[in-house]
């Protein structure tokens, strides 16, 4: 059984932010949520393992591109395996996807019967932001198999992430939501919530998951996931994209097949709620004193402290989650334009990342922003310009030891 959610309201200071809380999940569901997760995906009649994976995939598992640690600096040039980092394709508009190539360029095909679509390798670039040079990748198309992308296509560059917690942004409220976007609008920021078309419903919902906040729900971006990362179908998603001619894919294809259950994808999104019991953050007055200049210099417009969520472990016991997200998309300035457009998103619009487990994934070798390109917190404030342009002025104008305690305090996370 999926988490029922209980709604407990409690009202907080300036907003009345409300307060979910989850019944325990079963720990016997998010097991198999992990195994899930973890599981190998196989090409149909090949090998042994999970049958359904291809014709085109990016990888084998969910997990080769959501772990700690993820960046896209140690990827070599011209490695066939680029994972956690993809490349999405897309109409100029961003409303569809490439006639040939689909929503994002599949590295994997079947041998001897299916070529991949094609590579891209990365070449670094340097910005000076503040008297730095701070590098940023530009992706490059290379061994296109089904013909050109067209003059009409965009492409940007997404890192794959730990995603420990995710699922908690589906039990933020629209209303919640509303109260913040007016709050926002009074200190002249632009937050925004990204309505979306639900592709089964085709109604209109709040978009949350995704840089663009372009997928409405976890349930959702789960079985995309499995279409275009693993090539694998799902009921709401029955048939995979293929480059080849018909008749080829047609043959390689299960169409009408489902191949993961509605009870797997179920499972998968409740993992993807249930959090780890965190290890208590060290609140001492360092940790609070960087908190302060977090919230001195206006980070928690965006990133908000208060938006807090009650959280099931995996053991079955809940906990209080801080998001240090607000779910709306932000006008991030020209140094993050990406070209690329989801819904009500724009080129320079994203999702105000949440900023759980930052600290975990920094310590492995992580680095951070859409495409991976900051290597520091540092960078990653540098980098934020258009609403954020005052939030990253008061921190620049910080004397070196409070930044040190700011960035601390983001690492903590
Ligand atoms: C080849 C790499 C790759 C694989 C394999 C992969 N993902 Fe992802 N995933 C990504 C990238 C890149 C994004 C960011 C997409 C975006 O916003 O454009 C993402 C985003 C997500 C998100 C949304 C995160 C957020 O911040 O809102 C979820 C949930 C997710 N993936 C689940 C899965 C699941 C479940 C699987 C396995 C069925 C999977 N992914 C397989 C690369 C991958
Ligand atoms: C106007 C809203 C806004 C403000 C203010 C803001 N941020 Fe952000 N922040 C964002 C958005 C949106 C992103 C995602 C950008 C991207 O991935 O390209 C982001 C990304 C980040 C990241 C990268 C997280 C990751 O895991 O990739 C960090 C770290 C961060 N912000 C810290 C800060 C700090 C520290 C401040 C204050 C100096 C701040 N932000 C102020 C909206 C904001």
């Amino acid at each position: 059984m999926l988490t029922q959610k209980l709604m407990i309201q409690k009202a907080f200071i300036s907003l009345a932010l409300i307060v979910p809380l989850w019944t325990q999940s079963s720990p016997d569901i998010t097991t198999k949520g992990a195994e899930i997760f973890n599981a190998r995906w196989v090409i149909p009649f090949l090998s042994k393992g999970s049958w359904g994976r291809g014709p085109h995939s990016n990888g084998e598992s969910c997990v080769d591109c959501h772990h700690d640690g993820t960046n896209p600096y140690t990827r070599a040039v011209s490695n066939d395996e680029i994972q956690p980092m993809v490349l999405k394709i897309g109409n100029s508009n961003g409303k569809s996807s490439h006639p040939k190539y689909g929503n994002e360029l599949s590295l994997f095909g079947i041998t001897g019967k299916l070529p991949r679509e094609g590579t891209f390798v990365l070449r670094w670039d340097k910005q000076k932001i503040n008297r730095q040079f701070i590098d940023f990748p530009i992706p490059q198309v290379t061994e296109l198999r089904f013909g050109e992308l067209g003059t009409n296509t965009t492409i940007s560059l997404r890192m794959g992430r730990n995603l420990t917690g995710i699922g908690l942004l589906g039990s933020i409220d629209e209303e919640q939501l509303k109260l913040i976007v007016a709050e926002q609008k009074k200190l002249g920021l632009n937050g925004r919530i990204n309505y979306v078309i639900d592709p089964i419903t085709r109604k209109t919902k709040v978009g949350r998951f995704g840089y663009k906040a372009s997928s409405p729900s976890l349930s959702d971006q789960i079985s995309k996931a499995f279409r275009d990362e693993l090539g694998v179908t799902s009921r709401s998603y029955p048939s995979n994209p293929c480059a080849a001619t018909l008749e080829i894919c047609t043959s390689l294809n299960n169409v009408g097949s489902v191949e993961v259950s509605k009870e797997k994808i179920i499972a998968l999104a409740e993992f993807l709620t249930t959090t780890k019991p965190f290890a208590k953050n060290n609140k001492n007055i360092t940790w609070g004193t960087g908190k302060n200049y977090f919230e001195k210099v206006g980070c928690h417009f965006c990133h908000r402290t208060d938006l807090n969520v009650n959280a099931s472990t995996n053991t079955g016991t809940t906990h209080i989650v801080t998001l240090y997200t607000d779910l709306l998309l932000h006008d991030m300035g020209g140094g993050l334009n990406d070209g690329f457009n989801e819904f009500q998103a724009q080129p320079e619009d994203w999702r105000t990342t949440p900023l759980i487990g930052t600290g975990e994934h920094l310590r492995s070798g992580g680095s951070l922003l859409h495409d991976g390109r900051a290597k520091t917190v540092d960078e990653a404030i540098l980098w934020h310009g258009g609403e954020a342009i005052s939030a990253r002025d008061n921190y620049l104008s910080l004397k070196p030891e409070h930044k040190k305690l700011l960035q601390s305090f983001v690492k903590s996370l």
